[in-house]
């Protein structure tokens, strides 16, 4: 068992690290407040390859492998979960969805601009009614021969508005339930499509996030991933490989609200001390200390095994489950820690507080990683 890093992950690691404090850091308060997507950010981290780091570079990806994708999360999610979930999205679910399972005809049109960070992807699966339920698909695509005629609403979808390319799941044969729901590539400029409003959010501002709705939209069967009725099977594969994204994401919230308490900690003085030398903080410090390394850990075994082409299911269920809850917690303990400081913007753990809520509910809520675990256990 080998614990240490590579050198190229150490690159990639100190790569984000930098672009997270001269890049992310000024504005992160401003984007927040102003529900502000980062689109220049997002520029960027496309130039820096990080829009497809596990994108094989012959389809203009940088080749990486899951490990230093975590990594990268982690350092970008630590100063802005806003542009993370960006990025995750675009990675984990669009490019890695398109690579697995796209022919070759969709990878040359759409992958490889998407890898390159020269647009950005959506993932359309939640419905008003189908959020937990994904197989309960109201969103028609009804075959008409040589297309498919799309009809419906999906919610609460990241990059909404800024993404070019969409991936939309939707049924085209209620009588057959999951295996008759199809994933489709739409184009966001195709007619018929609508951009709702944008949600007004609890945490991840900067992200923009809309309902879509489809009107008789015409989609190509060119446009549709494998097989007819691998729908449900293609959103459940990418989203188990999605999830280790955002174990990450909630890792690196963990860990930036860690930073700033111990920090913090050193430097505020109360009873004549530094706070951290009064126990009931050193606690909280330890506790924090402890849960973050095992949610890393966990995020690195999820993706090792995906790196490894072993089953990753339950592996990422466990990482997205842990790290979440422990982002939610150590954040909780980071304004706790700030005291009154943590209760306004400009100490940023009030942020990453409302920031980490999410973690436990998208991609999957923290109750659905307990469907997928326990499924999984009661085989053994
Ligand atoms: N890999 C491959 N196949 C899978 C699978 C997986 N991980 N999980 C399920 N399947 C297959 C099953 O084998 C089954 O196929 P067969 O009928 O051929 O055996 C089929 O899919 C149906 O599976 P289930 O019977 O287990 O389906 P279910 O209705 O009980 O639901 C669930 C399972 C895990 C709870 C699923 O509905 C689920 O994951 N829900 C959460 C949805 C979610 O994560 N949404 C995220 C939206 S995207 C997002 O959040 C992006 C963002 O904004 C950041």
């Amino acid at each position: 068992m080998q614990f240490e890093l590579t050198e190229e992950h150490l690159a990639v690691q100190q790569a984000a690290r930098d672009f997270a404090q001269t890049e992310l850091l000024p504005g992160v308060i401003e984007r927040d407040e102003h529900q502000k997507f980062p689109a220049e950010q997002v520029k960027k981290l496309g130039e820096l390859g990080f829009m497809g780091m596990m994108v094989d570079p012959k389809y203009g990806g940088s080749g990486m492998d899951t490990i230093s994708y975590v990594l990268a999360m982690e350092e970008i999610s630590k100063i802005d979960a806003s542009c993370s979930v960006v990025m995750s999205v675009n990675n984990s679910l669009v490019c890695w969805g398109l690579e697995t399972f796209g022919n070759e005809e969709q990878k040359q049109k759409y992958l490889v601009p998407l890898a390159k960070g020269e647009i950005i992807g959506a993932f359309l699966l939640s419905e008003p009614e189908a959020g937990s339920d994904a197989t309960s698909q109201h969103t028609t695509a009804e075959d008409k021969g040589d297309h498919y005629l799309l009809n419906g609403t999906k919610n609460w979808i990241t990059n909404g508005n800024s993404a070019s390319v969409y991936l939309v799941m939707a049924q085209t044969d209620a009588a057959k339930g999951h295996k008759g729901i199809n994933a489709l590539i739409v184009e966001k400029n195709s007619p018929g499509v609508t951009v709702g409003k944008k949600e007004d959010k609890l945490g991840i501002r900067g992200s923009d996030t809309h309902s879509i709705m489809f009107q008789d939209v015409k989609v190509t069967k060119e446009n549709r991933i494998g097989e007819d009725g691998f729908g449900f099977k293609f959103a459940m594969k990418t989203l188990t490989g999605g999830r280790i994204g955002i174990a990450a994401q909630a890792l690196g919230i963990a860990s930036g609200a860690y930073e700033l308490s111990l920090k913090y900690s050193k430097e505020r003085k109360a009873f004549g001390t530094e706070i951290m030398n009064h126990q009931a903080i050193a606690f909280k410090l330890a506790d924090m200390a402890t849960e973050i390394e095992a949610a890393r850990l966990l995020c690195f075994k999820a993706a090792w095994l995906k790196d490894q082409n072993l089953d990753y299911s339950r592996a990422s269920s466990i990482a997205k489950l842990f790290a979440s809850e422990t982002a939610m917690k150590t954040a909780v303990e980071a304004v706790q820690i700030h005291g009154g400081y943590g209760y306004v913007k400009e100490y940023h753990v009030e942020r990453l507080m409302r920031d980490a809520k999410i973690t436990q509910i998208y991609e999957g809520t923290s109750e659905m990683q307990r469907v997928v675990i326990s499924r999984d256990v009661l085989k053994d």
